[in-house]
């Protein structure tokens, strides 16, 4: 595709959007019933659906298809072990695994509809789990293997989940941390679930409650044959929690048919797939990007699809870069993160290893600064390979803005160009829309295929995050900049949410936990710049009167943060303050806060509705930043 295909095909997709994607959703996916309707309803209405009279199986799309169409020793994982060791399944072998799965879960009684809580390192049960569900028509919710034992209460609570998918543990490094034992934890606060399955991977299994079923010796007995059920269109296929801008995660609700064919066709499209390459993301599934990208969009493709266990850095820092030579990956699709953290390593880990075979890379989850962005083009592409900096976020369900790999206008730090059947529109905080080389908030027009429908049993929520302060358009809380060649950056978060290492958090979430320290009064949380995490978390808390600071204050904040949350939301920083700055009205003013935790004590903006002026020394003093 050269750049004036894209735009002709581009244009298409707008103009005529349900020509478009009636037709890629025929090319892309099979149908048991294929789809006459496009698009119905509007983000005005509330409402909006695709595909709504087709019918499909989304696991059959990623596994039976390719068996079919005679590509069953054709390999569908490729699975590189923490330990340096590998496997790899073939859609043949998928297939078995994948409906001895289904089977197990029906023989629980898990039926269509049912919401499944899959808790899982990265190992193959982790996808067949995932397929099986599509499979049998139950709803699953991943949730980050990272994730705490409360953080996992509120989500099983919140989507009603009747089962859980675990191990026992998970090996990252050298380290082996106990997951099993945490949904032992849980299991107590979680009143709907009656089932827990658990795959055994480095220990022996032991029954510690009355739901316990021991993958392991239970799927032996179960048949090799599951007949996919055929969904609707519309039915849900997952429900995915991200951090919103009040302490409750939000449940993104995805489905079926216009998910797996957003998944799909940008996969195929922004990485440019070809059958026979191998293509890695390196995302856990925990998080929409190991949805798309290491599951859903590769396997619906056919595509051999690397999923890694292990950390960057383990046994070395050229780790990443050895799994690519020892498997000729051909695709690599990371994160800003890791790319920054593996260049402060230095060059020798990557000039020890060859890379030669690959083709394309990717970057995704945060803005990538352009010093990250050459050295990932010079150093691990060797000034070959074009990056795609893929936007886009848990509730566009695929890329939404990314360069395409024959694109000649690359830049480092902008995604450039909207995919298909996406408008970006860039407006002021009025509303209105803003033209040219400009800088504003990122909005999206139009709806597309794979739009959240709605978050979990909060279509209220849903209407108010998204849809209802700037009427017709999605509000995707990111800022945004346009240059003069039209190209876009994002700029990063405009809400009270903070990106850490690519994973967002809400402000809210973080204060709601460290406020259950006896002692604590108030807390803010803020985003301070870091080298390597793009930003790391800074708090401030108030101490309840006459309670003065006891020396282990702070360890016990942060053990309560990864208690509630989890290890990867603990704050690098926490400053015990006398007050914090606020409003007339008594709101939080987190952007003076933010400032200072940045190294800027002067020019905060406008300060007229700040009520008490002193706390802004008090805390400039605190942090040891006065001239
Ligand atoms: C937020 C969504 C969807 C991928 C994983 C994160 C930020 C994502 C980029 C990029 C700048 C990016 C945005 C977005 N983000 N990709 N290429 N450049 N920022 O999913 O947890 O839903 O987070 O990640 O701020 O809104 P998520």
């Amino acid at each position: 595709m050269n750049e004036k295909t894209y735009s002709d095909w581009y244009n298409y997709s707008i103009s005529d959007s349900d020509d478009f994607w009636l037709e890629k959703a025929k090319e892309f996916i099979s149908w048991s019933e294929e789809p006459t309707i496009g698009q119905e309803g509007s983000m005005s209405e509330r409402n909006y659906s695709w595909f709504s009279d087709g019918k499909l199986n989304v696991s059959y799309n990623c596994i039976d298809r390719h068996v079919n169409n005679g590509r069953g020793n054709h390999n569908a994982i490729i699975w590189e072990g923490n330990d340096e060791n590998s496997l790899t399944i073939t859609y043949d072998e998928l297939l078995i695994n994948v409906s001895k799965f289904s089977n197990l879960l029906k023989a629980q009684g898990i039926k269509k509809g049912e919401k499944v809580c899959i808790y899982m390192p990265m190992i193959p049960e982790a996808i067949y789990a995932m397929l099986a569900c599509a499979r049998i028509g139950a709803v699953h919710t991943v949730v980050f293997g990272g994730f705490s034992s409360e953080a996992l209460v509120s989500r099983i609570l919140d989507s009603e989940c009747v089962a859980i998918i675990t191990a026992d543990v998970i090996k990252r490094g050298n380290k082996t941390i106990p997951l099993k034992k945490k949904v032992d934890e849980a299991i107590e606060k979680c009143p709907t679930v009656s089932t827990i399955i658990t795959v055994s991977t480095y220990t022996e299994f032991s029954q510690t409650t009355k739901y316990d079923i021991d993958y392991n010796t239970a799927v032996i007995l179960m048949s090799d044959i599951c007949e996919p059920l055929p969904m609707n269109s519309e039915d849900p296929l997952f429900i995915l929690y991200t951090s919103g801008s009040t302490g409750k995660p939000k449940g993104v609700l995805h489905t079926t048919g216009g998910y797996i064919l957003y998944a799909s066709i940008t996969h195929k499209y922004i990485f440019d797939y070809h059958t026979n390459e191998v293509y890695w993301c390196t995302a856990d599934i925990g998080w929409i990007t190991g949805h798309s990208y290491v599951v859903y969009g590769p396997l619906a493709n056919g595509a051999t699809t690397l999923v890694f266990e292990g950390v960057p850095t383990f046994p070395t820092p050229a780790r990443y870069w050895e799994i690519v030579d020892k498997h000729e990956v051909n695709i690599i699709y990371s994160t800003p993160t890791t790319i920054r953290s593996l260049m402060a390593q230095g060059d020798e880990y990557v000039q020890s290893t060859s890379r030669k075979s690959l083709r394309i890379l990717g970057s995704v989850g945060e803005p990538i600064n352009p010093e990250a962005w050459r050295w990932y083009s010079k150093v691990i592409g060797r000034n070959t390979c074009p990056i795609m900096d893929t936007w886009w976020q848990t509730e566009t369900g695929g890329i939404a803005i990314s360069p395409l790999p024959c694109s000649s206008n690359l830049k480092p730090g902008f995604a450039t160009q909207p995919f298909f059947g996406i408008t970006p529109v860039i407006i002021n905080e009025e509303g209105e829309e803003l033209f040219g080389e400009t800088e504003g908030i990122l909005v999206l027009k139009g709806s597309w295929p794979g739009q959240l429908r709605s978050l979990y049993n909060d279509k209220e929520r849903f209407a108010e995050t998204y849809l209802n302060k700037y009427p017709g358009y999605y509000l995707t809380g990111d800022g945004v900049k346009r240059d003069s060649d039209g190209a876009l950056a994002i700029t990063g978060r405009i809400d009270d949410t903070l990106n850490i290492s690519g994973r967002l958090l809400g402000t809210a979430e973080i204060e709601s936990a460290l406020i259950l320290h006896k002692d604590v009064s108030e807390a803010a949380a803020v985003a301070t710049s870091h080298p390597v995490k793009g930003w790391s978390i800074s708090s401030f808390v108030t101490l309840n009167n006459g309670t003065e600071e006891k020396p282990r204050l702070k360890e016990e904040l942060v053990d309560i943060v990864s208690r509630e949350i989890g290890s990867y939301a603990k704050p690098d920083k926490i400053y015990c303050v006398e007050s914090l700055p606020k409003t007339r009205s008594g709101k939080i003013m987190r952007r003076i806060i933010r400032e200072i935790s940045n190294g800027n004590i002067s020019g905060f903006g406008d300060t007229s509705t700040l009520s008490n002026p002193e706390a802004v020394g008090q805390i400039i003093r605190k942090l040891g930043l006065e001239s």
